[in-house]
């Protein structure tokens, strides 16, 4: 366990660098307070270890330049909505000729054909709809799968995250085994526990238990956990839930927002998961906003029917600018020339070469520390071994190192996600990029040591 008052002194000289050298940033994010909550336009973007916002002035493939003028090695890509890089020169190309052709019309654009082909083609199911966010896609699936199976109950992990999705912002007590109210979330007046349930991650026995009572329309579930640590399935787990919801008769919804990371087409495809529903959002068009939900040809005529049997009126599924030409334009270059597997070749193989350093250097350190990876997305994790389920990520939890970490990485001009210490590699990354990342990491065991 590292000693909690040279970490204190090791983040307080790094928050003091910070200051010298981000003048910029620090004037634009004092000037901001007075139009902004918290001096920025969505309050999470405050939630970075810095001491003030990194204002952005340029983004560019695998890197981004603040205000200040310094180049920083971007592996947060917006958190996975700049997957395929920043701006990549085709969709950045096929944005600019169709902002020029209309925006929105409520009406299909003329390429919505060639889209819903290349959404089957990559994502392997034959039906979709088109949302603007990824908590607006699975917020939609929730409520077609409610319609269709005609039951209420929802079923969740511990630990999930499937975006700004109230029915799912619950957790696990772990002295009872009960579905709480998730206690940080603002403003809450429904009890979502009654109607979603929560079980830990790669628990068989919990889930049958959860599915047996024959009332869960879904389990939402992302492949592997990636917003609590990342946390992959045991071996055989994903055969074994798939078996039971099916017997069970709930439908399996898979959110692979942030596990496209894994191969072309997503984990659900490469490991032939099977879902009713399949979600993706953010570098599903590259980072322009869109999400999109794709769903089996059965759910497609459950759907129908669902729709048909309802009075006229408002559905509760869709917003008015889902679908718009923009994004239709950007999808379909995205679809083209993203998804790919010239894209995942070399991300893969860089992602790998990165955990091996990460390991090798570990290992060297005789740190009680571990790495895991899903295709190009990785996390350094400061436990001794790969996490099961989210109570053994909370058991482990070293806020202070990680806080360092991430502060340490972005003045050195790494940037690493916040909230976690995940890190992707996309196909614009390069070995130069890698090399920084693991020669920061070598100056921060250095300083660690000391
Ligand atoms: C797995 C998963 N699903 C859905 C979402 C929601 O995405 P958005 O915030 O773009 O709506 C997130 C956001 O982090 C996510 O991680």
């Amino acid at each position: 366990m590292p000693d909690p008052r040279h970490i204190a002194a090791l983040q307080q000289a790094e928050r003091e660098r910070f200051i010298a050298t981000h003048p910029q940033s620090l004037a634009l994010a004092q000037a901001a307070q007075a139009h902004y909550l918290f001096g920025v336009p969505l309050h999470w973007m405050r939630d970075w270890p810095s001491p003030a916002a990194l204002f952005v002035s340029e983004a560019q493939g695998a890197s981004l330049t603040c205000v200040d003028g310094l180049r920083h090695t971007d592996f947060c890509l917006g958190d996975t909505g700049a997957m395929f890089g920043h701006s990549p020169a085709p969709l950045a190309q096929a944005i600019a000729q169709q902002a020029a052709q209309g925006l929105t019309c409520m009406l299909p654009a003329a390429n919505a054909v060639a889209v819903g082909e290349g959404l089957a083609r990559v994502f392997g199911l034959p039906m979709w709809q088109l949302a603007l966010t990824a908590s607006d896609a699975n917020r939609f699936v929730l409520r077609w799968a409610r319609a269709i199976t005609r039951r209420p109950q929802l079923l969740v992990f511990d630990g999930c995250y499937h975006g700004a999705v109230d029915d799912t912002l619950v957790d696990l007590d772990p002295a009872t085994g009960r579905t709480l109210p998730r206690a940080s979330v603002l403003g809450q007046v429904h009890n979502h526990a009654a109607f979603t349930r929560v079980v830990p991650f790669n628990d068989l026995p919990a889930l049958e238990a959860a599915l047996a009572r024959g009332d869960v329309a879904c389990l939402l579930a992302e492949p592997a956990l990636t917003n609590f640590g990342l946390v992959p399935p045991a071996p055989g787990f994903w055969d074994a839930a798939r078996d039971l919801c099916r017997r069970h008769g709930a439908l399996f919804v898979c959110d692979e927002t942030h596990t496209i990371s894994t191969a072309l087409g997503g984990y659900a495809r490469a490991h032939a998961l099977e879902p009713d529903f399949l979600v993706v959002g953010k570098a599903v068009a590259g980072g322009l906003p869109c999400a999109v939900y794709g769903f089996t040809a059965e759910m497609a005529d459950r759907m129908a029917r669902a729709k048909d049997a309802a009075p006229e009126g408002h559905s509760g599924i869709g917003t008015t600018l889902s679908g718009n030409a923009l994004t239709l334009a950007a999808l379909q270059a995205a679809l083209t020339h993203l998804h790919t597997d010239a894209s995942y070749t070399p991300m893969l193989a860089l992602a790998e070469r990165l955990e091996t350093g990460l390991r090798e250097r570990i290992a060297r350190a005789a740190k009680p520390w571990t790495v895991t990876r899903l295709g190009a997305r990785l996390e350094l994790q400061f436990m001794p071994h790969t996490p099961r389920d989210a109570q053994d990520v909370r058991d482990h939890a070293q806020a202070g190192l990680e806080t360092l970490t991430h502060l340490f990485m972005l003045n050195r001009g790494v940037l690493l996600t916040p909230f976690h210490s995940m890190m992707l590699v996309s196909p614009a990354t390069t070995a130069q990029d890698v090399a920084h990342l693991l020669q920061v990491f070598d100056a921060l065991l250095t300083a660690l040591a000391a």
